[in-house]
């Protein structure tokens, strides 16, 4: 039987990661479990820096940004002997099972734990939506929102100067927040994975818009695809358009989390404790078509994400 449940964030923070570990913790001592948290996610764990806490620690947390137990990347938590610490200092503290709150890295992580005979439960957070088995990760609709409301600033003053804006979103690989905020921005051009054009058509499209004294023109980017700067020079010249270029960078990871985020965060962390009461290990958290549900890491990792067409369609209609 679980009786003392440890929480980390891990990866890249995402708004709602505070609010899933406030759910995770009071889940928990609902059910009379002894709660504790990881700082620093898999680095701390290593270093043994873990705190037995108590409803008051998540006092006040449900609506901050960032990571209360701050969050690392730890590139040697893929090496055997590191894990096998990383399992002993949680023994050291006769700690059962381990939620770990962060994307498909941090799952590996944990699935590797798991194989080692050690308990654990995943919960998706990322501001990507790159995690294929739940439809939306924590964070993700909180930096939806932040990248409208930059774009919208930007529109402002680009429609003052008849300006074209070249607008690089993050997603590390995944073009869901440039596909989501095209369509709330009605964005004239997007470039991302799954909905790449070549230059001459960007050109064309441009050159058109110009002609029509189009009063701004919003090309939305995905990160790691290309060089928007060496894109906006090719523009100017090949468009005429005055072009700017936005890299929108952190400030997407940060700020208050979204009502959506809370209450994702709030399901899912209450759901990892619910696996765990009833001896479900070694499984991720999803949200699948509005139900939160447990699937096995190992499944969760080998899914493939879908192309969202419908949305994809939609663009190409509305643009
Ligand atoms: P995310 O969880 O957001 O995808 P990362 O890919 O940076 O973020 O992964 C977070 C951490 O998970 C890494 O720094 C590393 O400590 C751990 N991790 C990533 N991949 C593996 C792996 N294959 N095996 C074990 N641990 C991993
Ligand atoms: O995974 C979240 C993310 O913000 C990606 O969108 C981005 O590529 C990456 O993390 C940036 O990571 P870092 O925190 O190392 O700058």
């Amino acid at each position: 039987m679980i009786r003392r449940i440890a929480v980390l964030t891990s990866g890249g923070d995402a708004p709602g990661m505070n609010a899933a570990i406030r759910a995770v913790i009071r889940a928990g001592l609902y059910q009379g479990k002894e709660m504790f948290v990881i700082y620093d996610g898999y680095k701390g764990l290593v270093d043994g820096d873990i705190h037995q806490v108590t409803k008051e620690f998540t006092q006040d947390i449900i609506n901050r940004g960032g990571t209360i137990l701050r969050s690392s990347r730890l590139p040697e938590f893929k090496n055997l002997e590191v894990q096998q610490k990383a399992i002993e200092r949680l023994r050291d503290l006769d700690i059962d099972a381990l939620v770990g709150i962060g994307g498909d890295g941090t799952y590996r992580g944990l699935l590797d734990l798991y194989r080692l005979g050690f308990p654990v439960i995943g919960i998706p957070a990322s501001i990507d939506n790159d995690v294929a088995s739940t439809d939306y990760t924590i964070g993700f609709m909180t930096a939806l929102n932040t990248i409208c409301d930059c774009v919208d600033k930007i529109k402002d003053t680009s429609t003052s100067h008849q300006r074209c804006s070249v607008i690089e979103v993050m997603g590390r690989h995944c073009g869901d927040l440039a596909v989501f905020s095209s369509i709330a921005e009605a964005a004239e051009l997007t470039i991302t994975y799954d909905h790449p054009y070549d230059e001459e058509h960007i050109f064309k499209k441009l050159r058109k818009l110009k002609a029509q004294k189009k009063s701004h023109a919003i090309v939305i980017v995905s990160e790691n695809l290309l060089d928007v700067r060496e894109l906006a020079k090719k523009i100017e010249e090949k468009t005429g358009f005055d072009t700017n270029v936005e890299i929108l960078g952190h400030l997407q990871r940060g700020g208050a989390p979204s009502a959506f985020d809370r209450i994702l965060a709030s399901r899912m962390g209450a759901k990892a404790v619910e696996c765990l009461l009833n001896d479900q290990y070694g499984k991720v958290i999803g949200s699948v078509d509005e139900d939160i549900v447990a699937i096995d890491i190992e499944e969760a990792l080998a899914q493939k994400r879908d192309i969202h067409e419908p949305l994809l369609s939609l663009i190409n209609m509305l643009q």
